[in-house]
């Protein structure tokens, strides 16, 4: 998998340094497709360069603000330590304990956090909703997840991917080698999902999703992958057979059948979804370097066993760890750093 090459990877510029993300500065994320091929690339290589020391930034006291309706471990304490590591600073805006909670509109609310904070991170239920801060804010606004994507996530989850199978002998990523790569998820057609597809498509990885009927991605979505994948030589597909879905793949990849806000339906997803869980039969029809990813949190015994969790194949923990660098790298280009 190391590379013997010692040309720089496609993406660096002369010194190093990723290319394309002065276009960033100023900008909302709201969907992975907001980022470009070559942006989303860059954002990877300097994550890359960010967690082996290649690379400091500092901001110089920045701050975000964190607006969270929803509970949340990795991406508010990585949004948190990222802009501790870039000189700046998070402040916790949730609805509880703002006046959102009792009604003042979201209109008001993003033009007065502008004038207060340097970029908002959002975690809600709609997408319209994240859309409306983005309207009104004059800073950037950050998808921290939303019922409709999680781009944050799948920027960690294919840095992850690039690190396993993409490293180069210079201490660089060549991002060219995840091309022709396989991802295939298996589990509810959700908001992970939907930013997997996308990023997926946009870096040229061929993306599947396993699903049982009735639980697929939103076809809106799926077409604008099929698009995207269409420009990068991959392919975006959604199969109903678990076996088919993840034969011979590099990364199998799983969420919660129930996501945050459906606790309603759990029994039935359960039911539903039994026969699906990425344990180690699945594994063994996948790719022999096969890395196992989950965006946590996990539930053993359902979506995941706890053989799959702990064994060789699991990346899991590296996935998480790179939430924060991938999450540093954004704000960076976001806040104007590189
Ligand atoms: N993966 C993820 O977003 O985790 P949290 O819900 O803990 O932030
Ligand atoms: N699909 C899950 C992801 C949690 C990080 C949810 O939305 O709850």
């Amino acid at each position: 998998m190391a590379s013997q090459s010692s040309s720089p990877p496609a993406d660096l510029d002369a010194s190093g340094i990723p290319s394309d993300l002065g276009g960033l500065r100023g900008a909302d994320l709201l969907s992975s497709a907001d980022l470009g091929a070559t942006q989303t690339r860059s954002l990877l290589l300097l994550a890359h360069q960010l967690k082996t020391g290649q690379r400091r930034i500092d901001l110089g006291g920045r701050m975000l603000g964190l607006i969270f309706s929803k509970a949340s471990t990795r991406t508010r304490v990585s949004f948190t330590v990222a802009m501790a590591r870039l000189g700046g600073q998070t402040i916790d805006l949730n609805p509880q304990v703002s006046q959102v909670g009792r009604g003042e509109p979201i209109a008001d609310t993003a033009r007065v956090l502008s004038r207060y904070v340097d970029a908002l991170a959002i975690r809600t239920f709609a997408q319209a909703e994240l859309e409306e801060y983005a309207h009104w804010a004059s800073i950037p606004v950050i998808n921290a997840l939303t019922d409709q994507e999680h781009p944050c996530q799948a920027l960690a989850d294919y840095l992850t991917l690039a690190e396993v199978f993409a490293p180069t002998s210079s201490g660089q990523l060549d991002l060219e080698r995840l091309r022709g790569l396989t991802l295939s998820y298996v589990g509810d057609g959700n908001n992970v999902a939907h930013s997997l597809m996308l990023t997926g498509a946009l870096l040229g990885v061929n993306v599947r999703i396993g699903c049982p009927p009735g639980f697929a991605p939103d076809p809106a979505v799926l077409e604008q992958a099929c698009l995207l994948a269409s420009s990068s030589g991959a392919t975006v597909s959604v199969l109903h057979e678990p076996v088919a879905a993840v034969r011979g793949a590099h990364a199998l990849y799983t969420d919660v059948w129930a996501s945050m806000g459906q606790e309603d339906e759990q029994e039935n997803r359960d039911a539903a979804f039994a026969g699906w869980c990425l344990d180690e039969q699945l594994m063994a029809e996948a790719d022999p370097r096969a890395i196992a990813l989950h965006c946590l949190p996990a539930y053993r015994g359902k979506e995941i066993s706890a053989g799959v969790m702990e064994g060789s194949a699991n990346r899991i923990f590296e996935q998480a760890e790179n939430r924060l660098h991938a999450q540093q790298a954004l704000l960076a280009a976001l806040l104007g750093g590189v």
